[in-house]
């Protein structure tokens, strides 16, 4: 009796275990476009801080790889676009690639590879078939390549693409197929990913899909409300999440591939940079999204587990803005690793900030900006103009958080963006005799005026430094000798 009663609490035990598993596998994006990455060490003890045991990269940089073997966080590794032609052309480049890529870091305490992406959105349609014919060959090379490096079984080749590879024609999911153009390509691509038991990964933002239609229903990007559903063949959606997914699901079957597995690569909302990105609507956005998969429920055509990757992990400072302002801004944390809101990654809806970046060191609290006692101002426009065309004043956008200052806060602001992402360096706050230097904090109510972090780059700097110092001494030393 006594026995029992034991093992019955140690399963118990185990339960409850399991189910506190903080953040139930949710992958996480690591961009670094930024002008001062941290330390990929800092990144990966903030991932394991917050129980998150997956990241997808956008390249294999070893520095980064490297930081996470041991660590137990599943890596999803990446090939870059613009690298793809390399692939497709050269069985052998696909070869060497995986031998330096992915076998060097599979020792044993290693790096706990899984998937490597081909490409990222590479028939995204703004591309205008760039990378169309590159995509698949280079597919089939690296899985080639990591069948005959015998891993094939254990690390797969995927490709992740942009949810805009398929579209209704009847705007419920049972319309869905792949998109006109690249239909043959895109079925041959699943019936390979399908052939090696590989996933499809698939981005889908909820928050593109307002952003680019003002009338979009706004309550049918979030998870909280079923005021405006879509009913497709008796099957009701209330988000558009579970209704693009099962439009992609619609796609796999007329593609003759039902049951492919799935992944989400991408999926977020910003918080600055237009209107509705912001903290309150990322939030609410995020608080659902993590119940709902807290609950196991999927999709109407596909219940059970959802495999979710988070964009992204930090603010990356140097995107590109063509998409819109807001692309800078997806970060679940700031550019120095600070948590921006509460979230729960389980899902309980405990409203407790995520564990920032442990040990991060800032630059000197200084701040460059406009000098009040400026005579010259028609230099301004100009010297504004240059400062936003090399440093990052999204912020000052309609709806940004650092938007409504008057033109002496906007001046500040863009030469003080300017000022940090050039590491501070004096050279940068001259802008024309127009700027000063200022050890009082210049920032302003909602907005602020960042200092920067001693970044990874600069550490890199130093590294490198330090090691031609001592080939140097080395040469020095066997001269004189
Ligand atoms: C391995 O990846 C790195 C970083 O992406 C790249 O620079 C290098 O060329 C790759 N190695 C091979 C043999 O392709
Ligand atoms: C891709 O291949 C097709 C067929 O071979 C060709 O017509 C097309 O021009 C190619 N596209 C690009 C961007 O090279
Ligand atoms: C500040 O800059 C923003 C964005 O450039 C602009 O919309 C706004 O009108 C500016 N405010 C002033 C007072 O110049
Ligand atoms: C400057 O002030 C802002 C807003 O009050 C604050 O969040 C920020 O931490 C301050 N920066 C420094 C370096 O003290």
């Amino acid at each position: 009796m006594a026995v029992r009663a034991k093992v019955l609490m140690i399963w118990v035990f185990c339960l409850v275990l399991l189910s506190a598993n903080p953040a139930q596998g949710i992958g996480v994006n690591w961009g670094i476009i930024m002008s001062h990455p941290l330390l990929p060490a800092t990144v990966v003890r903030m991932l394991k801080d917050n129980g998150i045991k997956k990241v997808k990269l956008f390249d294999s940089d070893s520095w980064t790889v490297n930081s996470l073997a041991g660590s137990g966080i599943q890596v999803m590794v990446a090939i870059p676009n613009d690298q793809l032609e390399r692939f497709s052309d050269d069985y052998d480049n696909a070869k060497d690639w995986v031998h330096d890529n992915i076998t060097s870091h599979l020792y044993k305490g290693g790096v706990d590879i899984k998937y490597v992406a081909i490409g990222n959105e590479p028939f995204l349609k703004s591309y205008n078939g760039r990378f169309t014919n590159h995509t698949f060959p280079a597919l089939k090379n690296i899985q080639r390549a990591l069948d005959e490096a015998g891993l094939g079984d254990k690390i797969k080749a995927t490709t992740p693409l942009n949810a805009d590879v398929y579209d209704s024609s009847t705007g419920t999911p049972s319309g869905g197929n792949f998109r006109k153009d690249i239909r043959e390509l895109m079925i041959k691509i699943v019936k390979f990913l399908n052939a090696n038991n590989a996933p499809f990964v698939v981005n889908i933002y909820p928050f593109l899909s307002l952003y680019q239609n003002d009338d979009f229903p706004m309550e049918f990007a979030f998870f909280d409300s079923d005021s405006s559903p879509i009913v497709d063949n008796g099957i009701k959606y209330t988000n558009v999440l579970d209704a693009n997914h099962d439009t992609l699901v619609w796609s796999l079957k007329k593609a003759g591939v039902p049951n492919l597995k799935i992944i989400i690569g991408e999926i977020g909302w910003p918080t600055d940079g237009h209107k509705k990105a912001n903290v309150h609507y990322a939030k609410r956005f995020y608080d659902g999204l993590f119940k709902k998969l807290a609950s196991d429920k999927g999709t109407p055509l596909r219940p059970g587990k959802m495999d979710v990757y988070l964009f992204g992990l930090f603010d990356e400072n140097m995107k590109s803005i063509l998409p819109g302002f807001f692309e800078r801004h997806w970060g679940i944390f700031r550019y120095d690793g600070k948590p921006k809101f509460p979230m729960d990654f389980s899902g309980q809806g405990h409203d407790k900030l995520p564990v920032g970046a442990k040990g991060v060191q800032y630059l000197p609290a200084q701040w460059c900006i406009l000098d009040r006692k400026i005579k010259n101002v028609n230099l301004v426009p100009a010297n504004m103009d240059y400062a936003c065309t090399y440093a990052d004043c999204s912020a000052l956008v309609y709806g940004g958080s650092c938007n409504g200052m008057d033109i002496y806060g906007n001046v500040s602001y863009a030469f003080n963006m300017y000022f940090q992402m050039q590491n501070q360096d004096v050279q940068a706050c001259d802008f024309q005799g127009l700027a000063v230097l200022t050890t009082k904090n210049a920032s302003r109510g909602s907005c602020l005026f960042p200092i920067e972090i001693v970044s990874a780059g600069e550490r890199l700097e130093l590294r490198s430094t330090t090691t031609l110092f001592l080939i140097l001494m080395i040469i020095i030393r066997f001269t004189l000798l």
